[in-house]
């Protein structure tokens, strides 16, 4: 299915606050990012976060590296970017780019030591995901990390199936692809492929995670603080097990660009 980058940023300015509410509000939908990438990232790193929405990663990130170059395709999304880090007083840390990750022309090879993708972004590009890990992983440089977050084909299968939509479910196994809750089409990916996809690309996988209860229980009994520390710390445990790969909606890849011997 071809990739139509209007598409996206149609969907993101019409969900622009809500993307940026959901990006503040506590969920293991974005914790658990948050904790591999808090795992991975050295204060020497410069990283690039394509996709990087309001800047709510990119604004932890920079307390704890170097520099963070936030990219995003929509420029009301980009706005609300400008303004959470102005507001965390990070703006010489901080910069922001409008672009999309199927083309990162801009940035020559190797100018990053850590590459972060997550919220999907790699899904929305569809027929355009070969280009875009392709250019993910020219600017990481040799021994970088690569944390890659997508929407997992056997996670929505699941979830339509609980629905009672087979037609739909059969749909996704069939195409791979689906429409998601904020609008756009999404590419649907399997544990192998993506793992296919960044193997041909010069990559090792590192570990390989998904939302195992944030997306398949409801999380409003735990709210309360020592609970909730409990349901992340469980899921922390549970989310990189195999047998659990893809009962969740997504799925997160750490990987690290290999060293071409004898460089
Ligand atoms: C769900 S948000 C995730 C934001 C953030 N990375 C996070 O995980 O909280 C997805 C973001 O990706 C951006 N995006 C989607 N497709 C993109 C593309 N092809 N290139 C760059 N950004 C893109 C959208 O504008 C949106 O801000």
């Amino acid at each position: 299915m071809s990739y139509d980058p209007n598409e996206v940023i149609k969907a993101y300015e019409r969900n622009a606050q809500i993307e940026d509410e959901s990006e503040k509000k506590p969920s293991l939908r974005v914790e658990i990012p948050r904790a591999f990438i808090k795992k991975h990232l050295q204060p020497s790193d410069v990283v690039l976060d394509a996709g990087g929405g309001t800047g709510v990663n990119a604004i932890l990130m920079a307390k704890a590296c170097q520099k963070v170059t936030l990219l995003d395709i929509t420029p009301g999304i980009l706005e609300l970017a400008a303004q959470n880090v102005k507001a965390a007083g990070l703006s010489d840390r901080i910069e922001l780019v409008e672009g999309d990750i199927t083309d990162l022309n801009r940035f020559s090879d190797r100018s990053f030591s850590f590459v972060v993708c997550v919220g999907d972004a790699i899904s929305y590009v569809l027929d355009g995901r070969f280009k875009a890990i392709g250019e993910l992983v020219r600017v990481a440089q040799e021994g970088a990390i690569l944390i890659i977050g997508c929407d997992s084909k056997l996670g929505f299968m699941r979830m339509k199936l609980a629905q009672g939509l087979m037609k739909e479910t059969l749909n996704i196994y069939e195409t791979s692809t689906c429409r998601c809750g904020m609008g756009p089409r999404t590419h649907l990916y399997t544990v192998d492929e993506m793992t296919d996809l960044l193997v041909a690309q010069g990559c090792e996988v590192l570990e390989i995670a998904s939302t195992t209860f944030a997306d398949t229980i409801d999380t409003s009994p735990y709210i309360e603080q020592r609970q909730w520390a409990r349901l992340r710390a469980l899921e922390l445990e549970m989310c990189t097990r195999p047998e659990l790969l893809g009962i969740g909606l997504h799925l997160l890849f750490v990987a690290r660009k290999r060293r071409v011997a004898g460089a």
